[in-house]
């Protein structure tokens, strides 16, 4: 090549095609939070090694990915907000990265094959901040008066640990979690060891099971553990603040029954392990269905705990593929608590239905169709929870409980571990039922305003 000025060699480097299509995008793709995730590659494993000291809420961490290349990759990035990044190794070899917003840009010596698996390492510390999600509310790492409560949903994950930030993306986590003697560090899965030496205790937890990085948690604080196993050997792990052990126990001793009634109605527990976390966490206003141990910010109550057990089908083990498509998760889960009442002594579902319908044309209520929340601020509004949970209770009456219930299932076993998009639910119910359900659908979850009938 003839002598190019270097300021213009380097904008032709970076504007050419075979530049852009070895670059991992910085998102991946998700219309409400376009820089959740990243393009290039899928994450199998997370091995991620934290200590976290209460007192000043340092944080150092280790984070060992293990991916596969899903195009040739000279360069592909991570979600991770604040925290100071000390070192990145890909394959063992040094990686320069910089920071970019959230995301961190790694570019590894050698570059990627397509299908190639490979490992990055990332060595980071500091101090990590809660996110502020588009509702307000705090998310990711939030310090407590005696640790921290961790829950991810939806951008929290990388507040604490460099990831693929999507649901799209699921993947198997190892945590090795140390903190001082005294504390106690609860992650998602089983507890595989937990050991005491130098004033500190490192817990040692698996979960094997595919898990979105917003359901990862690494909760510390001063803890009362309970741990068994129940009849259908399911390992409980239990981690409660000892300030709100007496109004979460009549609740926790439920938690074998609601899920042993789920397993009756939506199929096999999808996971080993199950649990509850219940710290104390006044800022937080929310209770998030961690995988396998949904994290409380106070003793729940029963309807609570029977929606994050539900989330254990409708969200963690199907996963959404859009943010947009959120419904999935929280009608359903909501619909569970309305069939739980119903099924024990409470109102029945069309009940619940009928009274909510009667919500005035003007109620916050109708202010958008479920199926699309219009950004990533309203994706917690009643509308998902309360309308999406009534669109299920309309399929219900116009397929017959026979079909709603197998409906339920199918979608719990066929789409286990993976995925499903609304498009999927829909032609699913119809497949079963053997019914156009297009119209139904539109009206209850695809359209603003009050629906003219009930
Ligand atoms: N998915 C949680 C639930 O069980 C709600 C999480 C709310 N998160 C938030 N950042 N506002 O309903
Ligand atoms: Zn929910």
């Amino acid at each position: 090549m003839a002598a190019v000025p270097v300021a213009v060699a380097a904008l032709l480097v970076a504007a050419g095609p075979a530049a852009a299509g070895t670059v991992g995008s910085s998102g991946a793709g998700d219309a409400y939070f376009p820089l959740s995730g990243n393009g290039g590659y899928d994450v199998r494993h997370y091995d991620l090694t934290l200590g976290y000291d209460p007192q000043s809420r340092h944080l150092d961490g280790k984070a060992v990915i293990t991916a596969r290349a899903t195009q040739r990759l000279t360069r592909f990035d991570l979600d991770l907000k604040g925290l100071k990044v000390t070192g990145v190794t890909v394959d063992h070899a040094k990686a320069s990265y910089r920071r970019d917003g959230q995301e961190l840009v790694v570019t590894p010596r050698h570059s990627l094959r397509r299908n190639q698996e490979f490992r990055v390492t990332v060595t980071y510390s500091g101090t990590p901040k809660p996110a502020t999600d588009p509702d307000g509310s705090p998310d990711g790492w939030i310090p407590t008066d005696d640790g921290a409560f961790v829950a991810g949903e939806p951008q929290g994950a990388m507040t604490w640990f460099p990831a693929n930030s999507h649901p799209k993306d699921k993947a198997s986590y190892d945590f090795t979690l140390t903190v001082p003697k005294g504390h106690t560090a609860v992650a998602n899965g089983i507890l595989r060891g937990q050991s005491t030496s130098h004033g500190h205790t490192t817990f040692r937890w698996r979960q094997s099971e595919p898990m979105a990085a917003y359901l990862a948690t690494a909760t510390v604080g001063k803890f009362k553990v309970e741990q068994y196993t129940t009849r259908d050997g399911l390992k409980v792990y239990n981690a409660v603040d000892p300030r709100e052990a007496t109004a979460a126990a009549p609740v926790l001793k439920k938690l074998p029954s609601v899920l042993a009634w789920e397993s009756g109605v939506f199929g096999p527990y999808p996971f080993r392990a199950a649990g509850a976390i219940v710290d104390r966490a006044p800022q937080v206003g929310y209770a998030l269905e961690t995988q396998t141990r949904p994290v409380y910010d106070s003793a729940p109550d029963l309807s609570t705990l029977v929606h994050e057990s539900a989330h254990q089908w409708f969200g963690d083990s199907v996963s959404l593929t859009a943010w947009k498509d959120i419904w999935l998760n929280e009608g359903f889960a909501t619909y569970a608590e309305w069939l739980y009442a119903e099924q024990h002594g409470g109102k029945t579902a069309q009940q619940t239905f009928d009274s909510l319908y009667a919500s005035p044309a003007g109620s916050g209520l109708w202010a958008f169709p479920p199926a699309d929340p219009g950004s990533g601020a309203h994706i917690f509004d009643t509308p998902v929870y309360a309308r999406g949970a009534m669109a299920l209770q309309k399929l219900r009456t116009a397929v017959g409980d026979g079909v709603f219930f197998r409906i339920l299932r199918t979608w719990a076993t066929e789409h286990r571990g993976g995925h499903g998009t609304t498009a999927q639910f829909v032609s699913l119910s119809e497949r079963l039922s053997g019914k156009d359900l297009g119209a139904l659908f539109h009206t209850w979850i695809g359209t603003a305003g009050k629906p003219t009938s009930p």
